[in-house]
């Protein structure tokens, strides 16, 4: 009888103590956060990861009884959305490019950008004629942009939604044009980590070139003389670029005519129409990343595998890793590389043949016909968070996109890079200035470097030991919070408040105001001005006192 009785009161005192708050908090419907808010998700444009960060955050929304609905073109492959039906609404609008067209635009991308010519500072000015023409996914983004404001049908749905709040992609100019459009605010979210030159305009972010490395410089933050030279110039240059155009490729200017078309706030510029981001999300771990100052409108999150779905391994998979007692190498060039020509593809399945580990081999792109080593196994597809966390998993090896390199590091697992666009270069010299691996230049590697670079971080035990340091500083500095649901969060809290508290003062001043050189220009001319009195009165006083010992001498003689 007592050991009921005292349940009863347990459960009685559990009650008081949890349970009946809970619901008296519940009840209240005019509390702010018991409203419900409609969201559009605008990433589909871009797909890939940058699709899947932002689609977690929706979810956690929709979790919280919130609506949100994506956005997404014709040209879009259905497999790429359609998972997320279950919670997000769909709008559709009408593509000038066909599924098969957009297959080919990022085919053809991948042939060229896997060749390695565009991983350096001056790789995208160089070879911007390798992805003109019909490889010019900048120019698709544009059409598809011009595409989704004239599709009327489109356009009228998301105006009778009424939406609270855009939450899209950084890399699609076009979102800021929706927002206005739409008369909505919007937010930001990027897949990269700062890029100082780009989001230091864009959000705010202080910039010291001092020690904070522009992108795709293989500068760390620790630079020589010349280093730091080459750094200012760079970050001046990309400053000035950065008044008319995004990365010196992509330019504004097509934005700014859509804007006059279709009579957007023509008065404001695409690049101005940027800062009216009330948030801006980006992502990296500062157990990566080198250190350097945030604000308060910059929020950073580490899509960590903790938010992967529950995922399992095929058998032949698992298998293959179960029985491999001297490791496992995993490869995967991630979701942007479809395409890879034959030679370079065999160039791989040589360098992996010469291991005396397995090769785990993740490739979108068709590799049948290869001569592979009896130690490699091909997937088309793999749950990628799985794998790495394998026991018998020992080395990544990638492009090193921010996404599957942070997982690789929140596994604790080694990397060998081979860097291609974007922030990958960026990243990789992060990995390799932690001490947590190697990277590879794509371009001019041989299948033996490449086999001797892999054999050597899989066997020093530094790589490994630095790795499993970052993993666990990455996972001390995340707080108990998901990070879909901290996103979820911030985007309700801009929604609630706005965003005019977190934003810094700093996005309204000009390119002289910023760097303060209307302030030096003027301390200068002040103190050129000082000096010259200066002289000027001393050399005077001077030429008095001359003359009156002249005139007092020439007395004197008299
Ligand atoms: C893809 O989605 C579109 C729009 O919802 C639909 O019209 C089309 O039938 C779908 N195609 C496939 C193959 O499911
Ligand atoms: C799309 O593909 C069709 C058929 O191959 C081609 O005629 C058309 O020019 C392509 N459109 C674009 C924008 O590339
Ligand atoms: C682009 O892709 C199309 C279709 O796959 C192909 O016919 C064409 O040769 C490619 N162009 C280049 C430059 O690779
Ligand atoms: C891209 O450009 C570089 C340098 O201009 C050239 O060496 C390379 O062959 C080009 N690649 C393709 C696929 O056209
Ligand atoms: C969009 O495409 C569909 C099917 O291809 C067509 O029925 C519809 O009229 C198009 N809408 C507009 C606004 O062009
Ligand atoms: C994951 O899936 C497996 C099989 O599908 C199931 O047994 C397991 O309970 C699931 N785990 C979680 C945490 O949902
Ligand atoms: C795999 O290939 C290597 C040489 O390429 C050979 O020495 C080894 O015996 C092969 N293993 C099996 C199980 O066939």
């Amino acid at each position: 009888m007592s050991p009921s009785l005292s349940t009863v009161l347990l459960v009685a005192l559990l009650s008081q103590l949890f349970v009946l708050p809970a619901l008296t908090s519940s009840k209240g419907d005019d509390t702010p956060d018991s409203k419900k808010y409609k969201f559009l998700y605008f990433a589909s444009i871009m797909g890939g990861s940058h699709y899947v960060a932002l689609a977690r955050s929706g979810r956690a929304l929709v979790q919280q009884g919130h609506r949100v609905v994506s956005l997404v073109g014709s040209s879009n492959s259905n497999r790429s959305w359609q998972r997320d039906a279950d919670v997000f609404s769909f709008v559709v609008f009408n593509s000038t490019y066909t599924k098969q067209n957009r297959t080919d635009v990022m085919d053809n991308i991948s042939k060229v950008i896997v060749k390695g010519h565009h991983n350096h500072f001056f790789g995208p000015f160089l070879n911007s004629a390798n992805l003109t023409g019909k490889l010019n996914f900048m120019d698709m983004w544009l059409q598809e942009c011009d595409d989704l404001l004239g599709d009327s049908t489109a356009m009228e749905r998301l105006r009778k939604e009424k939406f609270d709040m855009l939450v899209v992609d950084d890399m699609i100019p076009c979102g800021p044009l929706l927002a206005q459009t739409l008369d909505i605010p919007f937010v930001h979210s990027s897949v990269f980590f700062v890029i100082p030159s780009k989001h230091g305009h864009w959000t705010g972010l202080p910039t010291y070139p001092s020690y904070i490395p522009e992108r795709n410089m293989g500068l760390t933050n620790k630079m020589t003389f010349l280093q730091r030279v080459q750094n200012v110039l760079v970050h001046y240059l990309y400053g000035l670029i950065h008044f008319r155009t995004r990365m010196g490729i992509c330019n504004f200017d097509g934005y700014d005519q859509l804007k006059v078309k279709y009579n957007i706030k023509p008065e404001i510029s695409t690049l101005e129409s940027y800062k009216q981001a009330l948030l801006y999300f980006l992502h990296g771990s500062f157990a990566l990343e080198f250190a350097r100052p945030m604000q308060p409108n910059t929020i950073l999150i580490l899509h960590h595998p903790g938010v992967n779905g529950n995922q399992t391994l095929e058998e032949d998979v698992a298998q293959f890793l179960d029985t491999a007692p001297s490791g496992v190498v995993m490869f995967s060039m991630g979701s942007f590389v479809t395409m890879m020509e034959r030679e370079q593809a065999q160039m791989f399945a040589d360098a992996f043949a010469m291991l005396p580990h397995r090769v785990l081999w993740q490739s979108g792109a068709d590799l049948s016909g290869l001569r592979l080593g009896n130690n490699t196994l091909v997937a088309k597809w793999l749950p990628m968070t799985q794998v790495m966390e394998h026991p018998n998993v020992r080395l990544y090896v990638s492009q090193g996109g921010a996404l599957t390199l942070n997982e690789a590091l929140w596994a604790g697992l080694p990397i060998v890079g081979l860097p291609l666009a974007e922030d990958q270069m960026d990243n990789l010299v992060r990995v390799e200035a932690k001490g947590v691996g190697l990277k590879v230049d794509i371009a001019s590697m041989t299948p033996r470097t490449l086999s001797q670079t892999i054999g050597r971080v899989m066997t020093e035990p530094k790589y490994r030991e630095n790795a499993r340091r970052i993993s666990e500083i990455m996972r001390d500095l995340e707080t108990s919070a998901s990070p879909v649901d901290t996103m979820a969060r911030w985007i309700l809290h801009v929604t609630l408040f706005g965003g005019d508290h977190l934003r810094p003062a700093v996005q309204d001043l000009n390119f002289v105001q910023r760097n303060l050189l209307d302030v030096y220009l003027f301390l200068a001319v002040v103190l050129a001005l000082v000096t010259w009195i200066n002289v000027t009165v001393s050399s005077f006083c001077l030429r008095c006192m001359c003359c009156k010992g002249r005139n007092k001498n020439h007395l004197k003689k008299e």
